[in-house]
């Protein structure tokens, strides 16, 4: 079967987040399980630049918009088992980020409308276009009121995977037909609660919709996770399923990560050691042999828990620990964070950046991870420190509930530590119970930290649920 993946991001190309491994990863268990699989995404400068000259250009094409009629171009490289298409339009992609520009909801939507254009171009034609996220919420709308009444298009059917509800692609009434030049019909099915909504649009007219644990799915049609769309999504519990996300073992393995100080395995575990000896020196942490690393490597927005983090900061560091963090976002916790290393030399790291190479060595030299998200589709960064040996402490959302069940203290089973209720208070509980463990309990530590290295995070069982969808809608 033939599939296209279509992201506005994905791994090794250009990945802002986990919805770019995601784009990496699925496709290629896919492709490793028989199905003929290709990934669509926009050629950003970034990509231009860093694989000049290795891109094989295909073709080009005009890409109605509107009133308007773009530049439309495609280039082609295949990694491993699977062909990326690349959308080249230097007006909306020449640019240093992926997402933040005030014309998203434009960009977003021409790539939409140049992949399906693209289609007939290419020696590709997908049994399903497997659409991400809201940048590429449009291409059921468009399918159905721009291609459908060509032959070509009509067995073409879709998916749309919701990777975070937190955005939804909003846009002004009057950019259907200003940007879109959109029929009324089409309008109506775009429009909700007063503005255009484009992941709306994608989950009434997708032909099945997912997301990205079975937890969320849940919580989506409450009020409280999915808002305004939650009714939405009550109403088509028909096609909607949660699949909870893997990571890719080969590339997140600690012992072939070309990132580490010292790679390691459970047989070989003082490599840990000798890597959170090495990032105490790199970061200026204190050498303080047998105090934990408790990281953080993370969006800086609110959904990310960060305000409980503000909240006890300082009661959190009369711990036994030091807190490293990596990550960028909103200026509010950057400003926050920043001002608890200066209060906390030696003891806080803070490093407002995005950098892989730094966020393999976190996860290598730390003992415990923290992510106390307010609500977390799947998050992956939960498996990564599993993998590499360090126990999470999560709250119980999402895919979080998902993939790590609360520790027994007593016989060592379950894989991390977890909270209920969005409060700091029980955020630091856990952080406690998760400190006591480490300074008392060494045998039942050990059990945790190797079970969960060992654990298999792999896309395997997850990719053939996807394959079960596809194939059960031709
Ligand atoms: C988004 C979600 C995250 C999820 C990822 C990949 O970034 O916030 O929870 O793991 O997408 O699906």
């Amino acid at each position: 079967m033939k599939i296209l993946f279509a992201s506005a991001e994905a791994a090794p190309y250009m990945k802002v987040g986990g919805l770019g491994d995601v784009a990496y990863a699925l496709p290629k268990a896919l492709a490793g399980q028989g199905e003929e699989v290709a990934v669509v995404m926009p050629l950003y400068k970034g990509i231009k630049e860093q694989f000049v000259g290795e891109l094989e250009f295909v073709c080009d094409f005009g890409v109605p918009l509107g009133w308007r009629q773009q530049y439309g171009g495609v280039f082609r490289q295949m990694c491993g088992d699977v062909t990326y298409y690349f959308i080249d339009n230097e007006y909306y992609f020449w640019r240093d980020d992926v997402y933040g520009y005030h014309d998203d909801g434009e960009r977003f939507a021409y790539f939409c409308k140049a992949l399906l254009e693209m289609l007939p171009h290419i020696d590709f034609f997908p049994d399903v276009i497997h659409a991400n996220d809201w940048p590429c919420a449009l291409v059921p709308l468009f399918l159905k009121h721009f291609y459908q009444q060509i032959e070509a298009y009509r067995p073409v059917k879709t998916m749309f995977t919701i990777h975070n509800i937190e955005y939804q692609g909003k846009a002004p009434l009057t950019f259907a037909t200003e940007v879109l030049g959109l029929s009324e019909a089409a309008i109506q099915e775009l429009a909700f609660n007063g503005c255009l909504n484009f992941m709306f649009s994608a989950i009434c007219l997708a032909d099945k919709v997912t997301t990205v644990s079975e937890n969320y799915a849940g919580e989506l049609q409450t009020d409280y996770y999915g808002g305004a769309l939650s009714s939405v999504l009550q109403g088509v519990s028909y096609k909607f399923c949660g699949i909870t996300n893997g990571i890719d073992t080969e590339l997140f393995n600690p012992k072939q990560d070309p990132h580490l100080f010292h790679r390691y395995d459970v047989k070989t575990m003082a490599g840990k050691k000798i890597g959170k000896r090495k990032l105490r020196e790199h970061l200026g942490l204190l050498p303080e042999e047998d105090v934990p690393i408790v990281a953080m490597v993370s969006r800086l927005a609110g959904h990310k828990g960060l305000e409980l983090l503000a909240y006890v900061r300082h009661e959190l560091m009369q711990r036994r620990l030091q807190l490293v963090v990596l990550g960028t976002g909103d200026a509010e916790f950057e400003n926050m964070l920043q001002e608890l290393a200066g209060t906390y030399p030696g003891r806080v790291s803070v490093n407002l950046r995005y950098d892989a190479d730094l966020a393999s060595k976190i996860y290598a030299a730390a003992d415990l991870f923290l992510m106390p998200s307010k609500s977390e589709p799947c998050g992956l960064a939960q498996m990564i420190a599993m993998r590499y040996g360090a126990i999470p402490i999560v709250r119980e959302t999402g895919g979080l509930y998902d993939t790590v069940a609360p520790v027994d203290p007593e016989t060592g089973e379950g894989q991390g530590f977890t909270f209920k209720s969005y409060n700091a208070h029980d955020m630091l509980d856990a952080v406690d119970r998760a400190l006591w463990f480490y300074y008392e309990k060494k045998p039942e530590w050990k059990k945790v930290v190797y079970s969960n290295m060992e654990r298999d995070f792999g896309w395997g069982k997850s990719a053939e649920r996807y394959r079960a969808i596809y194939h059960s809608m031709h």
